[in-house]
């Protein structure tokens, strides 16, 4: 039995603490485990290391006595009173035996928190979540404060056996100083069991009353009074003020609320009261309430915990991990619902007679068996069974029949906690409430985000309130050990939440109405970037005007879409062969390759050179003798020196062909500006590169362009490829046409690629509709404005610019950065196709998202990271929608030129937006599906790049070439 005289001071801790210095190993630090088969604090009375909250270890000496001593380090005795290394329970006495039954060994509490862990992803994944019996519900809390609430909002908490009615006014200055009025109603008797209506009514009678006597003429007058609703059941919310009760608990029972929202229930009784300026805007469980309580600016609270006639947490988690809301940025704040933890049996083990009891005579036997093992309005009735049994076995107040412990409730928790805080109190009891089963849960809850968060350690705030809490002084410290535990990478604080979860409800409430207003600024903004199917179709129709009257001899030169004949007018039949070589000019990357096309398929070697941004917007002789001087790199390289072969062009920008091998350029695209090009043919310029090099090593036999380079290559494969697509730095795309509706070349026999040079369309004006704002400042800003409309909507180039337009206005509106000027955002080209593709990456996490922007030296908050992250998704799905309109009316024009009903064929496509965003191409599918029912397209990916495909019309030129010969 423990005495006063027991306890180690701390003065004795201290030198015991010395004592450690011998048992440090050779190397001064603090030696390890005693046995590897002995888990870290599996052994009671032997040295065993303890993690530190950095998981470093240290030994805490062996203690004979240390059933009875309590300290820090006592915890492990605490909890680590592993059974089979008891003393001989034969020996032990009832009162020592009754209290090992309440203890939990360290090794129990681990798995405890793995099974915790296992039951949160159930509880969170949308399969298993409605077997889950701990039901991470979502509570549509996406932000925590940030300090610039403002405003006057009402509160009103449901309690045990009260209503707390609030007003808050909160003054934008952190939240430090809100003001606060109240007013507490005690409930009548008997109300918890009764009729639904009539606590509504009662609550809504409350509010009535608190109203009447505390608000200013200046409130009356508002047009509404906001209410945040503390309502501490489980529910099951769909939005932020809809909250269908799940169950009652607690000793609540009344009738007509389960499956009820009751958002609803308390805003038509409010109706009833006649107070129609109040309006419900959120509902919340107290955790939440609590958790937003003690989060003030600077100091956000991400954890809350109440630990009082009940027992939950809520904590924020990432929104990708909540599968059961529809909400994938940033983070939701979870009710776990942890006291319904051991609801399928998995608490069974530590389940004492006591609990047992307890459970039974419960308003709600066989479920929330966790919250009756922890929650203070069971702690009593816990006791209370210890002490029948510890009566009856005669080791307690000499086995006098102590009638009135028979009686339910007569042992609450204050008269519990009275015993345990008064030094002289008794300390069997004493002993037995600091056994309590205070939980591995929040270790789980902490390492969950740890890991989730994808963090090495965790620093993290969580708000407590409860009265456990509040009324046992050694809560704390047990609750942080046990966590420092079971979860050494995490470092919590806890903090006490001053004004319960009242503040915390108005701070939700206000944050909930911030977000709605920013919600519709932002929707604003973003408004003429979303495009109705009617405007695609529009664009659809439009592109197929432009086609049509770039088709038509008469037409062409005023049409926006060019339909440029490429003169290939086959794709690969499998017979080409023969080594070519092949260059790629005007995407990302200049390649020069080596491709040998054989019976066996195809082999290719490949080099990327740089082209300096002083050579593409230089003069064309130090462009063009640049890429002579890499094609002799190369060579050298490759040993092709003493080789001549034929050399295939893929030469991505607009080219008006006569023959596979005249190209004149029409004009420079994507940054591209070498003087002395336009109008030449592309294959004399590179041949008088090589002449004057000297470099008699290649034959220029065919120039394409990418689209048509990237139709041949995936054409090799699957002969269905009749288009060919870019979505890259530019975008463009080419098809198989009739030669006979290409009225811009000779002939009617058969079909021609057509290099459409879709990226143009609209530089006649005819898209004007669509520019917005952004568009219109990025276009002005490039090296040619007013061209190639089109593809500024859409390609990589651009998308970065527009989304860097979209945020300056942001900014300047106050959503962003919470108004704070960003002269970061003033530098061109700070968001690369890299960027927009990587912050969309479905489930990529917040934090990461963030240290991307931290890259680019954006200082952005979480919230300004998921408003980037809408900005690109607006952008990103417009440009895809665009591609498909203009994809629509190609596929469209192919299936009536044939004359069928429905048309079946692939798309070779390349790019890089194409390749690496996580969503352009899902969405460009799903919207082209909806645009052309009839087409059944297939998109095939070019894995090789454009230049296989140039080489391929390379043999087929070559072969004529040498017949002709
Ligand atoms: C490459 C092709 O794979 O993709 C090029 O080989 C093409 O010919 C390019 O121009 C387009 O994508 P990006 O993103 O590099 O412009
Ligand atoms: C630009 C070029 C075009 C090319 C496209 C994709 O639009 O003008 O020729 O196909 O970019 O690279």
């Amino acid at each position: 039995m423990a005495s006063r005289g027991t306890r180690p001071t701390s003065q004795e801790r201290r030198s015991s603490g010395a004592d450690r210095a011998d048992q440090r190993g050779a190397d001064g630090r603090p030696a390890l485990s005693t046995g590897p088969e002995l888990g870290p604090m599996t052994l009671m009375g032997q040295s065993c290391p303890l993690h530190n909250r950095r998981g470093s270890a240290r030994v805490v000496p062996r203690d004979e006595n240390m059933e009875l001593s309590f300290s820090m380090e006592m915890d492990t005795r605490i909890y680590g009173s592993n059974p089979g290394q008891h003393q001989d329970s034969s020996q032990a006495t009832p009162i020592q035996r009754a209290l090992r039954s309440l203890s939990i060994p360290l090794e129990r509490l681990h798995i405890m928190k793995g099974h915790m862990i296992e039951d949160m992803c159930k509880g969170l994944c949308r399969q298993t979540h409605a077997q889950a019996k701990v039901r991470m519900l979502p509570t549509y809390i996406a932000s925590i404060p940030n300090g610039t609430e403002k405003g006057n909002f009402l509160v009103v908490e449901l309690c045990q056996n009260q209503v707390r009615t609030l007003l808050v006014t909160l003054y934008g200055d952190g939240n430090m100083s809100p003001n606060i009025v109240y007013k507490i109603f005690d409930m009548p008797e008997g109300m918890r069991q009764g009729e639904g209506e009539a606590l509504f009514d009662f609550i809504a009678q409350c509010l009535s009353k608190f109203l009447a006597e505390t608000t200013t003429s200046e409130i009356k007058e508002t047009t509404t009074l906001p209410l945040g609703f503390v309502f501490p059941f489980s529910c099951q919310q769909t939005r932020l003020d809809k909250a269908e009760l799940l169950s009652w608990s607690k000793g609540f029972s009344c009738s007509g609320v389960v499956g009820k929202d009751v958002a609803q229930l308390l805003q038509s009784a409010i109706n009833k009261q006649e107070l129609r300026h109040v309006e419900v805007v959120a509902v919340m469980n107290d955790t939440v309430g609590t958790m937003m309580t003690c989060s003030m600016e600077g100091r956000p609270c991400e954890v809350g915990i109440v630990a009082d006639k009940g027992s939950n947490c809520c904590f924020m988690a990432e929104s990708y991990l909540v599968e059961t809301a529809d909400e994938t940025s940033g983070r939701m704040c979870v009710n776990t619902e942890w006291g319904c933890f051991g609801d399928d049996g998995i608490l069974n083990d530590v389940f004492t007679p006591y609990d047992e009891c307890v459970d039974k005579e419960s308003s709600n036997p066989g479920v929330k068996r966790f919250e009756k093992m922890v929650g203070t309005l069971y702690v009593g009735e816990i006791v209370r069974h210890a002490l029948i049994a510890l009566t009856a076995e005669k080791a307690l107040f000499n086995g006098t029949d102590v009638a009135v412990l028979k009686q339910k409730g007569v042992f609450t928790m204050q008269h519990v906690l009275d015993i345990i805080n008064n030094e002289d109190g008794i300390t069997e009891v004493k002993k037995i409430l600091e056994s309590l089963r205070l939980q591995p849960r929040l270790a789980a809850i902490l390492s969950y985000m740890c890991q989730t968060r994808d963090l090495e350690t965790l620093t993290v705030n969580v708000g407590v309130e409860g009265e456990l809490y509040t009324g046992y002084p050694r809560f704390e410290e047990i609750l942080l050990s046990v966590s420092r535990l079971l979860a050494p990478e995490c470092m919590p604080t806890l903090l006490p939440s001053r004004d319960g979860s009242g503040r915390g409800a108005a701070m939700v409430t206000a944050v909930a109405l911030r977000l709605a207003a920013q919600s519709r600024a932002v929707d604003e903004v973003l408004a003429p970037l979303r495009l109705s199917r009617a405007d695609l179709e529009k664009v659809q129709a439009l592109m197929r005007q432009e086609m049509d009257r770039g088709l038509c001899k008469e037409t062409n030169p005023t049409a926006s879409v060019r339909m440029l004949p490429t003169y290939v007018t086959h794709t690969p039949d499998g017979t080409e062969r023969g080594d070519f070589l092949a260059l790629d000019l005007g995407g990302t990357n200049f390649r020069v390759l080596v491709v040998r096309v054989t019976e066996e398929g195809i082999t290719m070697a490949s080099e990327i050179y740089v082209i300096p941004a002083t050579i593409m917007q230089g003069t064309g002789e130090a462009l063009f003798d640049h890429i002579l001087d890499c094609i002799i790199d190369f060579q050298m390289k490759q040993n092709l020196v003493t080789q001549m072969l034929p050399l295939g062009f893929t030469f991505s920008f607009p080219c008006q062909q006569v023959g596979l091998d005249k190209a004149l350029l029409l004009t420079w695209t994507k940054g591209f500006s070498a003087s002395g090009c336009v109008g030449k043919d592309v294959v004399q310029l590179l041949r008088d590169a090589a002449k004057r090099k000297q470099h008699l090593g290649m034959q220029v036999v065919a120039l394409v362009n990418d689209t048509v380079g990237t139709m041949m290559a995936c054409g090799y494969d699957d002969p269905k490829c009749e288009i060919g697509l870019i979505v890259g730095t530019g975008t463009n795309a080419c098809y198989m046409e009739e030669m006979k509706n290409v009225g811009t070349v000779e002939g009617d026999q058969g079909r021609m690629c057509i290099n459409m040079e879709w990226g143009a369309f609209g530089d006649n004006g005819c898209l004007d509709h669509l520019f917005t704002q952004f568009d219109k400042v990025v276009d002005e800003t490039t090296i040619n404005p007013g061209k190639q409309r089109f593809e500024k909507l859409i390609s990589g180039m651009y998308l970065g610019e527009i989304v860097r337009q979209i945020l300056m206005a942001m900014v300047e509106k106050q959503l962003l950065f919470k108004g704070r000027p960003c002269p970061k955002l003033q530098t061109r080209n700070i968001f690369q196709t890299k960027f927009l593709s990587t912050i969309e990456l479905n489930g990529l996490a917040l934090r990461q998202i963030r240290a991307i922007l931290n890259e680019l030296e954006l200082d952005a908050s979480f919230e300004d990271s998921v408003l980037m992250r809408e900005v690109c998704q607006a952008v990103s799905l417009r440009a895809a929608q665009l591609c498909a309109a203009g994809l629509a009316a190609v596929v469209e024009k192919m299936r009536e030129s044939r004359g069928l009903d429905q048309l079946s064929v692939t798309v070779g496509v390349d790019g890089t937006l194409y390749k690496l965003h996580p969503c352009f191409s899902d969405n460009l599918q799903k919207t082209l599906k909806d645009l052309a029912p009839k087409c059944n397209v297939t998109f095939l990916l070019s894995e090789d790049g454009s230049g296989k495909g140039a080489a391929l019309v390379a043999a087929v030129a070559d072969r004529a070439a040498n017949a002709a010969k």
